[in-house]
């Protein structure tokens, strides 16, 4: 039996608004006094709420005013960790870099130790935690990055914690293994430790069916442009989907993204003009992290330049124990707007279904006939309450494969 819900003020459908490129607002294809009509999981018609009661359907009736989005999809966080890095933050606030600190042992190495030492149980607790958090928020859909394990017994840990917590939290967790985040003190040789990765921990992943997505932080602190290259042409022969740590400090990351065909390019806050322009010419979406430039106290990826060359852009968290600590998508995605110049479709777009295409998924993200009937709902009556409250306003009812949660 179908179910209608409804009705709200306006529903940004987004059904139609373009997977590239500068948008107007225009693009956001509102319906006002709008209904959803649902089957199951899915969503069957959005339209006016009065012409769709006249179906033979149950009503799922809203009281007062609201403004109906796509759930927020989060395509880039770290949200498995053990320990806190409070110190860390600290020594910036005085000045210190985020490079010196990993440099003389700390940052994402004082994460691993603490990671490694945390039982699965641990994980998995702090993991529901932010989980539930960002679900409450309107995130449905969110991508979780293993990464501070470094061997393949703790990369096996913190993946396996990601996939049995499926079952603990309505929203979609999509893993990513980001093994080659830096490399461990065991190894010297950082083209060896790949070599280690590609042969004893990939393998792995499929037979044990953890993550169909690789990653890697490509950075001269991390892993250079030549050595990375060939780790992630090795993932990708052995089918992995493709995203990159790219442009953080250094550029070259967004190069071997566009030339390796990765879905996304993430951080690019010292992409130029010329890496602008390759990404523009991509299918590979750029991902923005301003939770990352606000940890950091750092510039801003350049998402106006990147909308305007026509790239696709995506807005995500990167919550994370070291430069992203706040993990609040909406906050965040508001804060990039208003110094980057951003219209509301192009921020709703970011963080809707121009971040599932960062997932390689195409079911989530508009509400359209056919798309999974993940939902949220603002208690405001215009939407440009939302982004002008700067995230303060979250949403009062989420919906998850058609359910309330
Ligand atoms: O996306 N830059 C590399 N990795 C993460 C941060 C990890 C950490 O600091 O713990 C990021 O910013
Ligand atoms: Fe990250």
């Amino acid at each position: 039996m179908s179910k209608l819900i409804g009705p709200f003020k306006e529903i940004l459908t987004l059904s139609r608004t373009p997977e590239k490129g500068a948008l107007a607002d225009s693009s956001l294809d509102i319906i006002k006094n709008g209904g959803v009509l649902i089957e199951g999981k899915k969503i069957l018609e959005v339209g006016d709420f009065n012409d769709l009661r006249k179906n033979d359907v149950t009503i799922e009736e809203i009281e007062g005013s609201h403004v109906l989005l796509p759930g927020f999809i989060d395509c880039h966080t770290h949200l498995v960790w053990g320990g806190t890095r409070a110190r860390d933050y600290t020594l910036r606030m005085s000045g210190e870099s985020y490079e010196k600190i990993l440099e003389q042992g700390g940052g994402i190495f004082d994460s691993v130790e603490k990671t490694r030492a945390a039982t699965k149980e641990e994980l998995k607790t702090g993991l529901i935690k932010r989980a539930k958090r960002h679900l409450k928020d309107g995130i449905t859909t969110i991508e979780v990055k293993s990464g501070y394990g470094l061997d393949v017994e703790n990369e096996l840990k913190i993946l396996e914690v990601v996939k049995n917590a499926k079952g603990d939290i309505e929203a979609d967790l999509i893993p990513t293994c980001l093994a080659a985040h830096v490399c461990p003190k065991e190894f010297t040789n950082k083209k060896e430790f790949l070599e280690y990765l590609e042969k004893e921990l990939l393998p792995k992943l499929i037979e044990k069916d953890l993550a169909n997505r690789v990653d890697i932080f490509v950075e001269p602190s991390a892993f250079p442009v030549e050595i990375a290259k060939d780790y992630m042409s090795a993932a990708k022969k052995l089918g992995f989907d493709l995203t990159i740590h790219a442009d953080q400090f250094h550029t070259g990351g967004s190069q071997i993204a566009v030339e390796l065909g990765a879905r996304s390019a993430d951080h690019l806050e010292a992409s130029t003009e010329m890496e602008v322009e390759i990404l523009a010419k991509s299918d590979t979406v750029a991902v923005a992290l301003p939770g990352a430039s606000i940890g950091l106290g750092m510039q801003f990826t350049p998402a106006r330049k990147l909308l305007d060359a026509g790239a696709s852009l995506a807005i995500s968290t990167d919550w994370n124990p070291g430069s992203g600590p706040m993990g609040d998508l909406l906050v965040q995605a508001a804060i990039l707007g208003i110094y980057e110049k951003l219209s509301s479709a192009e921020i709703f777009s970011g963080i809707t279904f121009r971040a599932a295409n960062a997932l390689g998924l195409n079911d989530r993200g508009r509400l359209a006939e056919g798309m999974k009937a993940d939902m949220i709902a603002f208690p405001v009556d215009d939407y440009r309450e939302i982004l002008y409250n700067q995230g303060k306003i979250k949403p009062d009812m989420v919906w998850k494969n058609g359910k309330q949660i």
